[in-house]
């Protein structure tokens, strides 16, 4: 054993947009017949701004805008913009201080003087150039390495609409283009888009059990990967848009109808698959940074009834030697479902502290839910401030009421800066009360069980006690009639069964600003997340742990995620796989599914495949329903084993993981990626959605139906050593579907070749499993006499809310490992080295994979001196192990 010591060692016109007038032909739609661009110039930022007038008026839909502002601009080098709107009136926005790097187009009014368009005029930055046609308008978005076009509005499809409820733009599309993104939506078909699946987006409490249709979050961007020639390049495109929307895919053209707002697009121009996330997470909001204990796994489950049940809980998991970190509860622990409250009957304050208390003594934590709906209750002093400090969204003046589980609620207005510090002092209020380690805010699209303008019925109680408590118990009229819940063009929501205020806020509903509901809906789960981060960061002095359901565009900078109310089926285990991995790319890495199920009921057999996947989810939490039947992995036997098996696999690689939220923190990187982000040439990983990478080089192949002994994973051409027994080898030459034993205890998880994955011991809690020394796994490609390895490692204080380099309590170490002439060399380069100094980091044993032929003479150098290494492991990746010729073994740090 030896001890690592760390040490740390349009005004720009030159460089900008490509710009060129390209003339197309006519076209014309039966909604409209389009626009004509009457005038372009440059902008004083280096961007451009025309008009676009109304060719002929139309009324489909309602009357077209007559005049429109187009302002381009190339943002950074990755990242070009087009916005369009209305010339004449102010319109609804994404507002600009949500996102950290939105800004409003920078429009001057003299730019309305009538500048005829250039003819050709070209401008471009390092990669995007855009193009347009005069006459329709239309236009065009090029990458300039390879001439390839991205995006084109012109030509047959070219549909530019631009009413005061209906916007529609098309874009052609190659048929080898593959698309990702659109949700939130499960896809029973994968994650690449098919042609003709709806992708409809608004904000709506439909459970993730639904196929196909608008989930709990609207994340209107897609990646377009394309494989052009040997090469693969992708790029993302993001209509920042917060208005319910249809995206039609057609497989060769991809066509927005959205009912509101306006067309402000944002190409990223990758090319590689990090890249684009890279640019994407740099506009929208890099993914939050993480606790270390946040990897840990987490147990929960709605019907806790009473704290000895969770107390329970705790105990069975160490009994059974499962790892947890966190142990979760729903709203059992509220007084009549009243946030910021405990039931003291079923959860005494002074017992639930002292189990607090030792629960934190143990390194684990606990985290509670809450709801946006607070309580109509004259005796409730949260609601009697809230309504003190004018906190509540309003109809004509007065608080919008709803119904969620306290019965009759009022919905905190997120947008009104006076709601976030009263939503700041509830939550520090809480706190002192109970001090949890992060918050779960839930139901927060905003449900509501009832729809339209509602009262408190007089002399009835509310909620009967007859009926389940999701029945609506108000007085409601419905307010179908307005334009606003019934308005011209009807996307696909599921909440159009009546209007589109159905079981949710009225549209018609006004928050801060007179902003309407009708336009801010898909927003308010994102804008409690903020606030709730605010409130969280600034009580605890802690980095900020918080799950949300309902999330947007740079939710991810905020919190975590779960996929909601799935079904304990076989399928919603598949299907959990492209949701996650389509987090990933929205810029919400930490993300999982609820193990085992939701509802009604998992199978044994289910619950046992449910946990090996899970195990490796970036977010890995058991959940279920109220009216489930118990479903801890320590319920069944064979459950208990799989889980052990897993999970003892998940905390060794939590130094891994963690690096790998660290890196998803700085660059957008999806902790869990598809194949293709590693392997964006191989066109059968462009659909896989049965198995995925966490980072670049390990790769998750699950058992995904029941009675199976076996699975038949795809493999990219290469040297994959299984993780478990770190010696069986897959060796290919050219990818292939290879079946791989799985009997009801085994997942199989494979570490690609020329990684280096840091490891350390696991244990029961995360905390434990920390103090482990380290170990670190050096794969080489079978037999290999001339190659490279790396990898990295992040360490850090990880509840300091700032997860960064240069702070003094981080270090981050990039490991390097060559094989030549017979020898094998590992080094480290470190960065940031008073932190690991001062902790005594240990790497206890390096498990060098491939060396075929190279027999004992690996040499480990540390800091030039030859240090003698207990336990170098070196194997030729063929199950035969050869380590006791190793003889000199060191380890040099640079
Ligand atoms: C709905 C959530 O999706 C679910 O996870 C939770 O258990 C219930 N609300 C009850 O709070």
């Amino acid at each position: 054993m030896f001890n690592i010591h760390f040490r740390v060692s349009l005004i720009i016109f030159a460089s900008a947009l490509l710009l060129y007038n390209t003339n197309g032909a006519d076209s014309s739609t039966k909604i409209s017949n389009g626009y004509r661009l009457i005038s372009i110039q440059e902008s004083p930022d280096g961007g451009f701004v025309g008009y676009l007038q109304v060719k002929q008026k139309n009324i489909i839909y309602g009357p077209d805008i007559p005049l429109l502002q187009l302002y381009v601009k190339h943002e950074t080098d990755g990242r070009l913009r087009v916005h369009i709107t209305d010339a004449d009136e102010q319109r609804w926005e994404v507002p600009y201080n949500l996102l950290p790097r939105a800004q409003p187009p920078n429009i001057k009014p003299i730019y309305r003087s009538r500048k005829r368009p250039t003819v050709t005029s070209e401008y471009s930055n390092t990669e995007l150039i855009f193009s347009y046609t005069t006459d329709p308008f239309g236009f065009a978005v090029t990458r300039k390495s390879n001439r390839e076009t991205l995006f084109n509005s012109s030509g047959p499809f070219n549909s530019l609409v631009f009413k005061n409820q209906y916007l529609e733009i098309s874009t052609q599309l190659p048929k080898e283009a593959s698309i990702y993104g659109l949700g939130e939506n499960t896809q029973p078909n994968g994650i690449k888009l098919k042609p003709k699946d709806p992708y409809t987006l608004y904000a709506t409490d439909i459970p993730a059990c639904n196929l196909n249709t608008d989930l709990y979050g609207s994340h209107p961007v897609y990646m377009d990967l394309r494989n052009v020639g040997q090469l693969a390049k992708a790029h993302a495109v993001l209509l920042l848009n917060s208005n319910g929307m249809d995206v039609v895919y057609t497989g060769t053209s991809l066509t927005y109808k959205v009912i509101g707002g306006v067309l402000d697009f944002y190409f990223f121009a990758g090319p590689t698959p990090l890249a684009v996330v890279d640019q994407y997470t740099e506009f929208v909001g890099r993914p939050a940074a993480m606790p270390y204990w946040s990897l840990g796994f987490h147990q929960s489950r709605w019907g806790y009834r009473n704290l000895s049940e969770v107390e329970t809980t705790v105990e069975s998991y160490k009994k059974a030697r499962i790892p947890l970190d966190v142990i979760w509860n729903d709203d059992d622990t509220m007084d009549s479902y009243k946030d910021f409250t405990l039931n003291n009957v079923a959860y005494p304050h002074k017992k639930l502290l002292a189990f607090l208390e030792k629960l934190h003594s143990q390194g684990m934590k606990y985290i509670v839910l809450i709801d946006p709906g607070i309580s109509v209750n004259s005796t409730y002093d949260v609601f009697q401030r809230g309504l003190a400090n004018d906190v509540f969204i309003k109809y004509h003046g007065k608080p919008y009421l709803a119904q969620v589980w306290p019965g009759a609620v009022y919905f905190p207005d997120f947008l009104n800066p006076k709601t976030v510090s009263w939503w700041g002092d509830e939550i520090k209020r809480f706190h002192e009360l109970i001090p949890v380690d992060g918050l779960w805010i839930d139901m927060n699209e905003a449900s509501n069980f009832c729809s339209g303008l509602c009262t408190i019925p007089e002399g009835k109680k509310c909620p009967s006690e007859a009926g389940p408590r999701w029945d609506c118990c108000l007085d409601c009229t419905n307010l179908t009639g307005t334009r606003w819940d019934n308005p011209p063009y009807k996307i696909n929501a599921s909440g159009m069964v009546e209007a589109l205020g159905f079981k949710t806020i009225a549209t018609s509903v006004r928050h801060y600003n007179g902003v309407l509901e009708y336009d801010a809906h898909s927003l308010y789960g994102f804008s409690q997340a903020m606030a709730t981060h605010k409130a969280l960061k600034g009580i605890q002095g802690k980095r900020p742990f918080i799950l949300t359901r309902s999330t947007f565009v740079g939710s991810g900078h905020y919190a975590a995620h779960w996929t909601g109310d799935n079904n304990a089926t076989w399928e919603d285990l598949r299907y959990s796989i492209s949701t996650i991995l389509n987090f990933g790319i929205f810029g919400v890495p930490m993300v999982g599914s609820d193990i085992c199920g939701f509802y009604p009921a998992p199978t044994e057999e289910l619950c046992n495949r449910w946990i090996e996947l899970g195990a490796f989810y970036p977010f890995s939490r058991d959940h279920a329903n109220y009216y489930s039947p118990k479903q801890e992995l320590y319920q069944w036997k064979s459950v208990a084993e799989s889980a052990r098996n897993a999970l003892g696999l998940r905390y060794k690689l939590l130094p891994y993981l963690y690096t790998l939220t660290y890196e998803a923190h700085i660059s957008g990187a999806p902790i869990a990626r598809p194949l293709f982000f590693s392997f964006p040439q191989c066109t059968i990983c462009n659909e896989l959605s049965t198995q995925f990478l966490l980072g670049s080089s390990l790769m998750v192949s699950p058992v995904l139906e029941p009675n199976k002994t076996k699975v038949n994973a795809f493999f990219p051409p290469g040297t994959w050593y299984n993780m478990f027994d770190m010696s069986h080898a897959i060796v290919l030459q050219e990818g292939q579907y290879v079946s791989l034993d799985a009997p009801l205890h085994v997942i199989n998880v494979h570490v690609y070749q020329n990684a280096i994955i840091p490891m350390q011991q696991g244990g029961l809690t995360s905390k434990e499993a920390r103090k482990t020394p380290f170990s670190l796994v050096v794969t080489f490609p079978a037999g290999a006499t001339n190659s490279k390895a790396s990898g990295n490692l992040f360490i850090d204080e990880d509840e300091l809310p700032d997860m960064g380099l240069g702070n003094g309590f981080s270090t981050y170490i990039d490991f390097h490992a060559t094989v030549s002439k017979g020898k094998a060399k590992l080094w480290s380069h470190v960065k940031g080295p008073k932190f690991a100094l001062d902790k005594d980091w240990i790497i206890e044993k390096v498990t060098v994979l491939g060396l075929n032929g190279v027999g004992g003479t690996f040499g480990v150098e540390v800091d030039d001196v030859a240090v003698d290494v207990s336990s170098v492991v070196i194997t030729t990746g063929n199950n035969d192990r050869n380590s006791g010729n190793v003889t000199r073994k060191s380890m040099m740090i640079e």
